[in-house]
């Protein structure tokens, strides 16, 4: 498949139209929990444009998608091949299980819930030879780096490197 472009919500876009081992390189600039809303250019006229909305908002609460979300990772039956070719690592539920003792189920919880259902299915469709590359800012960095090293386990993590922002003042 080339040069396709798909709108909507990732997650099901991953989950329907992404083939298993497909992808060499995988880079997202997701929401980062900043707590702002950003800027709306689309108007909400179908299904998709209400994802997009909503994806907008980066403030994020514990209400029905988390719920549903945190459900769907602790069946511990996404464990079993029925599952297709997703592969939920046993370290990546219990992350999540941790995390939902240690955070409680807040607005961090519900951020990195929606965040790990993503990145497993990214870990799906890339190759075994992709690369991964995720932009975000301090607010979650550390936890989504625990979600990678989870989902990645089975590759043994390889985490290769960080890359900071280094800010500087123009000079004119
Ligand atoms: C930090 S912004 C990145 C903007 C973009 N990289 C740019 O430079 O303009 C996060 C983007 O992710 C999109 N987004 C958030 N959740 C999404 C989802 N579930 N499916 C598709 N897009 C989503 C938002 O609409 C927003 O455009």
């Amino acid at each position: 498949m080339q040069n396709e472009l798909y709108y909507g919500d990732n997650l099901d876009v991953l989950r329907r139209k992404i083939a298993a081992e497909s992808v060499d390189l995988c880079y997202i600039d997701p929401p980062f929990n900043s707590k702002r809303n950003y800027f709306q250019i689309y108007n909400n006229q179908g299904s998709e444009d209400r994802a997009q909305a909503q994806a907008f908002v980066d403030t994020w609460n514990w209400g029905e998608e988390a719920i549903e979300g945190l459900e769907y990772i602790l069946d511990i039956e996404r464990l079993n091949p029925r599952a297709g070719d997703t592969r939920w690592t046993e370290q990546t539920v219990e992350l999540i299980r941790g995390l939902e003792k240690v955070l409680g189920r807040g607005s961090l919880l519900a951020y990195l819930v929606h965040m790990t259902l993503r990145i497993v299915e990214i870990h799906r469709v890339l190759k075994p030879t992709g690369s991964f590359y995720l932009h975000c800012d301090p607010t979650a960095s550390h936890y989504l780096k625990l979600v990678c090293d989870a989902v990645f386990v089975g590759e043994g993590g390889d985490y290769l490197n960080e890359i900071t922002w280094k800010r500087t003042t123009r000079l004119c």
